[in-house]
């Protein structure tokens, strides 16, 4: 898996196309690259290992490539074979006439490969993506479609194809099941992709493929059909960010310039969704009554990575507003083990690419028992938002950098309007809601203040940076905070964190406390504030360096600290977010000062589609 783009039209520079959409794609973590084309009625493929760059290097430096009219590429993660050459996209089969890119994998490969060697056909890699260029000049009688769909109906498991081949090379044929792939409709002209970042230089116009669908895509036409043929329609719609939303603006980064934007994607989440009369949040997407918000007797939430941590997060809202019991399930637990759900639970999966695998599966698994379901997802059009059915949109743009920084705030700062929306439908006064209405409102400018400390945050940063392990500690709305906080700075530094509850620590962690192990506590003034003062005087007593976050001005908790980040005076219950923002930049600052790869850290990918 990871990014596919393709193109077909009349342009005579298709190789750059295909380049500039891989660039576009890097974002989503891969270790190869490839592309292929049709040249002189042949198929040519140049793979390297490593950065588009490489492939850059040999298809323009070395070999001086020119595709005609169509071509398709692919960046590799590794899941079937390790990362070299022979194991990167595109595929084909042992006489080049059929050629393949595929995300996803395919689970009865290792028997297809088997029965496809009986016949006498050569494999050359270790992927489970080869079969598929295989599988087709198995079944090619003179129609390619027809060969593409018999192929893909031997196939258990999960794809977004796209193939070309010497014999039709007017064409490339899409395919997607559980992978996503979109149809970017532009004049004379389509380029296909597994993410619109691909696609909008060239055309807002876009057709989400649905799983189970082929498409057949020439210069001029789209035909879209099911595995057994039958003709299917697909809207075309609009995307509504353009391309300067996904570059890096004059940024060093796009982590820094996602952290910076978050003022605004802030904003974006919130508009038009607060009602300062009622006190109150409108979600018209959650698409429930009053009536059937106060039905709910249980809320779980679902999740991966730094999107579960905006839900462990939700879990404090839900119960302190709204008295719903709730729980937080890592997606992949919640498919496994059988959870209880009824139709009075309401399952929240939140993914910020919306195309994760255990939080897909997790989604699929509350349907299925019967339970509401309404999603929280940053990426319009993408498969959990349209399997949930209902749901709410983050609104916060794209995210580039693979470390998660504006989804998380954006989904901490939804999920509480939406534990607003069910607390007014039970028992909160009016006069509470006000004051949270009013306060989410206030989110942004918070966030303001803290970006505004960047230069202190950065010299923090410059002075710790050269220890190897670090502990992030908060309680109450700041324990996942804290988890959150951790998992940036081990995601792009490589440095050892880990984030504990400030209670915990003294249960086994502190005796890895030494000098040179720094200690990030949440001392904000909330609930708990003292209790966290105590963990820390333990942690000092153990000589541990002391970097704390605290609410401006509380000499306090400065007088304990060797350094202090700032966070604005606000309610408790919105501190997570300019605290979340504090810690980013704090991992940021010290990813930059070991000379990290920010935006695509090493073994991360942005969106995990495989178990
Ligand atoms: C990957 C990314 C994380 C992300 C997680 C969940 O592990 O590297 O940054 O938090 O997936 O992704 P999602 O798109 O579902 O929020």
């Amino acid at each position: 898996m990871c990014g596919i783009v393709g193109y077909i039209g009349d342009r005579s520079n298709v190789l750059n196309v295909l380049m500039d959409g891989l660039r576009r794609l890097e974002y989503r973590g891969y270790d190869s690259a490839g592309v292929a084309g049709i040249v002189n009625g042949e198929i040519d493929v140049y793979k390297e290992p490593g950065k588009v760059a490489n492939l850059d290097q040999l298809v323009h430096i070395e070999n001086d490539v020119v595709f005609q009219k169509v071509g398709i590429a692919h960046t590799r993660w590794a899941t079937h074979g390790p990362p070299n050459q022979m194991n990167a996209h595109p595929h084909f089969d042992q006489d080049k006439e059929f050629c393949a890119v595929h995300n996803g994998i395919i689970e009865n490969y290792a028997t297809l490969k088997n029965q496809l060697q009986k016949k006498g056909h050569i494999f050359h890699t270790q992927t489970d993506s080869e079969v598929i260029p295989v599988l087709v000049k198995e079944f090619y009688d003179g129609d390619l479609f027809s060969a593409v769909t018999a192929a893909l109906r031997q196939i258990v498991g999960t794809y977004g194809i796209a193939l070309v081949s010497k014999h039709e090379p007017n064409k490339i044929i899409v395919a997607r099941k559980g992978s996503p792939i979109v149809i970017g409709v532009g004049t004379d002209e389509t380029v296909i992709a597994s993410d619109v970042a691909a696609v909008v230089k060239h055309t807002n116009n876009v057709i989400y493929l649905d799983d189970g669908d082929v498409a057949e895509v020439s210069v001029d036409n789209i035909e879209i059909r099911n595995l057994d043929a039958v003709p299917v329609s697909r809207k075309v719609d609009k995307v509504d960010w353009d391309i300067a939303s996904a570059e890096k603006g004059g940024f060093e980064h796009f982590m820094l310039k996602e952290i910076y934007e978050q003022p605004d994607s802030i904003k974006n989440a919130i508009r038009g969704r607060l009602n300062f009369e009622q006190g109150t949040a409108i979600l018209s997407g959650l698409n429930m009554t009053p009536g059937e918000l106060t039905e709910i007797e249980r809320v779980i939430i679902t999740a991966c990575g730094t999107s579960m941590h905006a839900g462990m997060v939700a879990e404090y809202y839900f119960e302190d507003l709204a008295h719903i019991l709730t729980d937080v399930d890592q997606a992949a637990e919640f498919r496994y083990r059988n959870p209880i759900v009824n139709n009075k639970c309401l399952v929240i999966p939140i993914s910020q690419s919306g195309e994760t695998a255990d939080t897909l599966a997790a989604l699929r698994e509350a349907h299925m028992k019967g339970a509401k379901v309404s999603g929280l997802v940053n990426a319009v059009g993408s498969t959990i938002a349209r399997e949930a059915g209902r749901g709410v949109y983050l609104h916060a743009g794209p995210e580039i950098s693979v470390a998660s920084t504006k989804a998380f705030t954006c989904q901490v700062t939804v999920l509480l309007m939406m534990a607003l929306k069910f607390a007014r439908s039970h028992r909160m006064p009016m006069p509470v809601g006000k004051t949270i209405a009013n306060e989410i409102q206030k989110i942004p400018d918070y966030v303001q203040q803290v970006i505004e400390r960047s230069g202190e945050i950065e010299k923090i940063a410059k002075k710790w940076c050269k220890c190897h392990d670090w502990f992030f500690i908060g309680r109450s709305y700041l324990y996942p905070t804290a988890l959150e906080g951790a998992l940036k700075l081990k995601e792009i530094s490589y440095l050892h964190a880990e984030g504990y509850n400030a209670a915990e620590l003294k249960h086994g962690p502190i005796a890895l406390l030494t000098e040179d192990v720094p200690v990030v506590a949440l001392a904000n003034d909330i609930d708990g504030k003292d209790k966290v003062l105590s963990n820390m005087q333990e942690c000092k007593a153990r000589k541990a360096p002391l970097i704390a976050t605290a609410t401006e001005g509380d000499q306090e908790v400065a007088d304990l600290t060797d350094d202090i980040i700032w966070i604005p005076k606000c309610h408790p219950l919105v501190s997570p977010v300019p605290t979340a923002v504090a810690l980013q930049l704090l991992s940021y600052y010290v990813a930059k000062e070991l000379g990290c790869s920010i935006d695509q850290p090493r073994n991360l990918a942005k969106s995990v589609t495989v178990e």
